[in-house]
């Protein structure tokens, strides 16, 4: 596996893969990775001739009194799980080869992010959607991989695509959990052990949502009140939400039917935690 810190480097790799008419599979990341971000590299391994990962903690999607000085790092391990899973180009680089210099364009994503952690993380997806168009032109990838376990942001990467058309295919790739359910993050490691016991409870009220709807209970405000109750009671956070909504289009709805999001955001003492399912509900419409 080569590592490289530059842009130009990993052009010029892209360039002789591209010239031979092979396909490049892209996973951007943040690092610090688990076996979630090892399994999209993984998919992607499968489905291209080439493998490029990026681990770029982005500034530019994290506000103001969010954790990006704090945000886990460890460039040596990373590197020997990458290749591991079979990435074969490591792109890691300085915040100042992103950024040079003040970004002269930036984007704004008008859809699908009055919701959810798009209501409490200002900007963050313009910051998200930002970077991965940088990535996306830099690598020239052909397809894109993202996880669903962060639903929200695979919606709005959708969204970018089919609104400026970018030549890329975006391949969603299913949770990985912990065996007791809790999904893998980099921010689990800032759970204190009381909290780690504690947190699976946040997957189990998204679970008996899926089973309350699936006994036909489709009242979308009952079942939000049910499972903020067992978060409360359970996970011993503060819940920041627990919202059904349509999916990929993120719209409020009264009854869960066709394709819908079951997400909830808690906060622990130093970490907070999103996870969700997406189901689809079949019946009335
Ligand atoms: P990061 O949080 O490092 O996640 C990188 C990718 O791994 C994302 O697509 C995320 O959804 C996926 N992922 C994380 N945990 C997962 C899990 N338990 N199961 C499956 N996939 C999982 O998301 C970001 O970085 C950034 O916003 C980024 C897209 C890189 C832009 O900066």
């Amino acid at each position: 596996m080569k590592i490289v810190q530059t842009i130009n480097e990993l052009k010029k790799a892209v360039h002789i893969e591209k010239k031979n008419g092979k396909t490049i599979g892209l996973v951007p990341t943040m690092g610090f990775l688990h076996e979630g971000h090892l399994t999209l590299a993984e998919q992607a391994r499968k489905e291209n001739d080439m493998v490029i990962m990026s681990i770029f903690v982005n500034p530019l999607q994290f506000g103001p009194n969010e954790d990006f000085e704090r945000y886990p790092r460890d460039p040596e391990r990373d590197a020997k799980l990458a290749e591991s899973a079979g990435v074969d180009l490591l792109f890691m680089p300085a915040v100042k080869e992103m950024y040079p210099e003040e970004p002269a364009v930036t984007l704004t994503v008008h859809k699908r992010t009055n919701a959810l952690c798009g209501l409490s993380r200002e900007g963050h997806f313009d910051g998200v959607a930002t970077v991965v168009m940088k990535l996306f032109h830099m690598a020239e990838a052909n397809r894109a991989y993202f996880g669903k376990k962060d639903a929200q942001q695979l919606a709005v990467i959708h969204g970018l695509v089919d609104s400026l058309n970018v030549p890329v295919k975006i391949v969603g790739v299913e949770t990985v959990r912990e065996t007791d359910g809790l999904a893998k993050s980099s921010r689990n490691v800032y759970l204190l052990p009381e909290e780690r016991k504690k947190a699976p409870a946040i997957y189990k009220a998204l679970q008996s949502i899926k089973t309350a709807v699936e006994a036909g209970n489709t009242n979308t405000e009952t079942l939000k009140q049910q499972a903020r109750l067992r978060l409360e009671n359970e996970t011993g956070a503060n819940v920041e939400y627990v919202e059904i909504l349509s999916y990929p289009e993120l719209e409020p709805i009264k009854e869960a039917h066709g394709t819908v999001i079951a997400a909830a955001a808690v906060k622990y003492k130093h970490a907070r935690l999103i996870d969700n399912i997406i189901l689809t509900v079949k019946g009335r419409v």
